[in-house]
């Protein structure tokens, strides 16, 4: 196995575990973490997921230039039959939070963008050096992002191919939040943890609604989050939520994703 998979209470943590290719996301890796992440998005009790690599030195340095390149390589004409990803045709609406501990590029950059949290080790450094094998990030970079931090600042990325530090990707806004190594999967845990308390459902269709809403005119997005607001009204949730907080004492409520 190359991708560790652990339920801890409602939350899922995926930890790739190739070290001796810094991480890298072969075909294999590949197959793994998407099965993976279809029984997080499947399994009911789990509400909230972690994504981590193995290790001091990377969270993933990227898809495999000897085994996962060379196999899209050959695939190129079918390009349908590349496999499945978080980045492209999941539609996962349960939060995600990358725990980046390490070097975070190409690939692996692009899989924390595919997340929703981004928390980064002090020791940290996210970039999409793709332009520098002759190739652009294919995982979603050039789309996910310049949506995610200012075109200036994703063109220098993208178009020069340096890596950035963990403060810069702080500073810009693409990473959450910055820690000692030490204290990454502690701290994204206790933010998954936080999710984790509030109505899931609610989680899951404001995740949903502001990714559908990217694609969308205002007009349409707004349909959108009035149709999920809707339905949210109609949950045993919403129910319980409204309860908690207007009985005398108040008290925390227990969702059940219902
Ligand atoms: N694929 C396969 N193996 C990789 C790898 C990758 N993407 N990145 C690192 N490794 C392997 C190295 O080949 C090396 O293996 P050996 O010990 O067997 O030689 C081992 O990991 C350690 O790597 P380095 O010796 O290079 O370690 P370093 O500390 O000197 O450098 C690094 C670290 C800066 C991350 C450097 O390894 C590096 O630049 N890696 C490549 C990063 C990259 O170009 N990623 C983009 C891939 S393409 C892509 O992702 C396309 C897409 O959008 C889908």
């Amino acid at each position: 196995m190359v991708v560790d998979y652990n339920k801890e209470g409602r939350i899922a943590i995926f930890t790739i575990n190739r070290p001796e290719a810094l991480n890298a996301i072969d075909v294999q890796t590949n197959q793994e973490l998407h099965e993976a992440l279809v029984d997080f998005r499947d399994d009911p009790e789990l509400w909230a997921g972690i994504i981590t690599g193995v290790g001091e030195k990377a969270f993933c340095a990227g898809a495999d230039v000897k085994d996962m390149l060379p196999f899209l390589k050959e695939h190129r004409d079918r390009p349908r039959d590349f496999p499945p990803t978080l980045m492209r045709g999941l539609e996962l609406w349960k939060p995600l939070i990358a725990a980046i501990n390490g070097a975070a590029l190409g690939g692996g950059l692009e899989i924390a963008l595919a997340c929703d949290i981004r928390i980064a080790s002090e020791n940290a450094r996210l970039g999409t050096p793709e332009v520098a094998l002759g190739l652009i990030p294919g995982w979603g970079g050039t789309q996910r992002l310049p949506r995610i931090i200012p075109w200036c600042k994703a063109a220098e990325i993208i178009l020069m191919g340096k890596p950035i530090d963990a403060q810069e990707a702080y500073r810009i806004g693409l990473v959450n939040k910055v820690v000692p190594l030490a204290e990454l999967m502690p701290t994204a845990k206790k933010w998954a943890e936080a999710i984790c308390e509030v109505g899931p459902l609610a989680v899951r269709a404001a995740k949903e609604a502001m990714i559908r809403g990217t694609s969308m005119t205002l007009e349409d997005g707004l349909r959108l989050e009035n149709s999920l607001f809707a339905y949210l009204l109609g949950t045993e949730d919403f129910n319980e939520g409204v309860k908690a907080l207007t009985e005398k004492p108040k008290r925390k409520p227990v969702f059940k994703g219902k």
